[in-house]
């Protein structure tokens, strides 16, 4: 079953076969892909074929192919899904009015991150759930197809446990935050915490988990210093889960240099950084994306699909060997006989006994990205990260929404987009290359973030012509369809 999505004013596709795949401004990404200015990709007069939930061909309409069934998008901007790498949507209760009091003046500390702990133990499993759903669905009616759910509201093993199981049933990007903030009863035992962390409750976690962050801020009092939290990545490192760290958000710590050190994949916030911090960031990409990270000879786009061995195929059962520097996912289309929650890929179980992918540790071939979350800055008015500062030195940014009921409770990458062009001075392409490709490279995805062929068929139809359009009318629901998977979703 193929369809023709035509009559596409503006398709943005990231493919560097369309001169897309860099981050835009002029940049170069690691590893040679993407030179041209725009570096998004872009296709006037354009049309895409999707097959069997893939990308099967993109390019200008007169010469598209015949498919099955045709859609006329009526001169729309079709982009890439979004990919929100970061977010805490599986939580309880709410703090409205911790956000009224800082606007008129209290600072954040997230000192506020226990009220949320509270009403988290206290919920039964279904109502988080039923939150944790209600969000991924108002992310996706906002044009998001991926996301990463973090746990981190739970803070003992029962609750972090039941958190990632609960999140693990609407996304495979999972992250464990058991360290997230000491909680009160620990409040005279950190290093039992710290022990709990990374022993009970990192055993109890990781099978659900593809992930493990800490909130490195020694500025925070119920936060992680540098110590610390080296302990907890180096426990999930040594328990299979890749490396992410929440860090420099409110001060100038080591979160940064954590993060190179260890080979997480990204570092998030990135609020107040030094020479040194972006040195490293920098540093991180010298040797450029290994061969194979994103596809032979740096193409995102070149041969992820079917029969390949990459991607959607290599699930247990599929006779296919696992290529090293490869995220793996099981085939659970119509037809293949597995089953997944509709419109979400699970992870083939390729670690020994993880039911993770094998390549998220260290030497999997990556830098450490830099995710800008801007909504936090607006919901906190703290500056917003120096994004320019960053791009300069060659370092890839993603944007995403750090959904939580806390520091900020947008879901809306299209707002993140806004707030990234009009307060951070991003062009309107560079903010969407970071908020898909961007993000797909947070999370070590070569499958989504673009729309080259082989791509997962994660698309969203703009209300309007360019992507411009984004950050131009900000606040406006310009999000027309949403396609996951090859299927509309909304
Ligand atoms: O990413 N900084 C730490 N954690 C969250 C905030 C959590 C909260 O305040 O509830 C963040 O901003
Ligand atoms: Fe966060």
């Amino acid at each position: 079953m193929s369809v023709l999505l035509t009559n596409i004013g503006e398709l943005v596709t990231n493919d560097p076969a369309h001169g897309g795949s860099g981050p835009a401004g002029g940049g170069t990404m690691p590893g040679g892909r993407g030179t041209v200015a725009d570096g998004i990709g872009v296709v006037p007069d354009a049309a895409v074929v999707i097959e069997d939930g893939r990308v099967a061909w993109t390019g200008p309409a007169a010469s598209a192919p015949a498919a099955d069934d045709v859609v006329d998008l009526e001169g729309r901007c079709v982009l890439p899904g979004f990919v929100d790498s970061h977010s805490h949507t599986v939580f309880a209760g709410d703090r409205a009015a911790e956000f009224a009091a800082r606007m008129t003046g209290e600072p954040y500390t997230g000192g506020g991150i226990a009220t949320t702990v509270a009403a988290t133990r206290a919920a039964s499993e279904d109502e988080l759930r039923a939150r944790g759903r209600a969000l991924v669905h108002e992310m996706l009616a906002q044009g998001t197809t991926t996301v990463e759910i973090k746990s981190g509201y739970g803070q003992d093993v029962a609750t972090e446990a039941r958190t990632l199981r609960i999140a693990r049933e609407l996304t495979p990007e999972t992250t464990y935050l058991g360290a997230h903030t000491v909680p009160t009863e620990y409040a005279a035992d950190r290093a039992g915490y710290v022990d709990l962390v990374t022993g009970p409750m990192l055993a109890a976690c990781a099978p659900h988990a593809r992930w493990v962050d800490v909130f490195c801020e020694p500025a925070a009092p119920t936060a992680f210093d540098e110590d610390e939290a080296r302990a907890v990545l180096h426990a999930g490192l040594r328990a299979g889960l890749g490396a992410r760290v929440h860090g420099n958000q409110l001060s100038a710590g080591p979160g940064v240099r954590l993060a190179v050190e260890v080979g997480a994949a990204s570092v998030d916030h990135c609020t107040h950084l030094t020479d040194v911090d972006v040195a490293a960031l920098a540093d991180s990409w010298s040797g450029g994306l290994a061969s194979g990270s994103f596809g032979p000879g740096g193409a995102p786009s070149a041969d992820v699909g079917p029969g390949n061995g990459r991607s959607a195929d290599v699930g247990p059962g599929s006779g296919r060997s696992v290529d090293p520097g490869y995220v793996q996912f099981v085939d659970v289309r119509p037809g293949s006989g597995r089953s997944a929650e509709p419109g979400y890929v699970q992870f083939a179980d390729v670690g020994p006994g993880s039911g993770r992918p094998a390549d998220v540790g260290q030497g999997a071939g990556h830098g450490t990205v830099a995710t800008l979350l801007p909504a936090i800055e607006f919901s906190t008015r703290s500056p917003y990260p120096d994004a320019r500062r960053l791009l300069a030195a060659g370092v890839p940014v993603a944007l995403a929404t750090d959904c939580n009921p806390g520091s900020g409770y947008s879901s809306s990458m299209p707002f993140v987009v806004a707030l990234a062009v009009r307060e951070m001075r991003m062009s309107p392409a560079e903010a969407l290359w970071s908020a898909t490709a961007g993000g797909a490279l947070a999370l070590r995805r070569d499958d989504v973030g673009h729309l080259g062929v082989g791509a997962r068929a994660d698309l969203t139809v703009l209300d309007a012509p360019s992507h411009t359009y984004l950050a131009y009318r900000p606040g406006v629901p310009l999000i027309h369809q949403v396609w996951q998977n090859g299927t509309r979703a909304v």
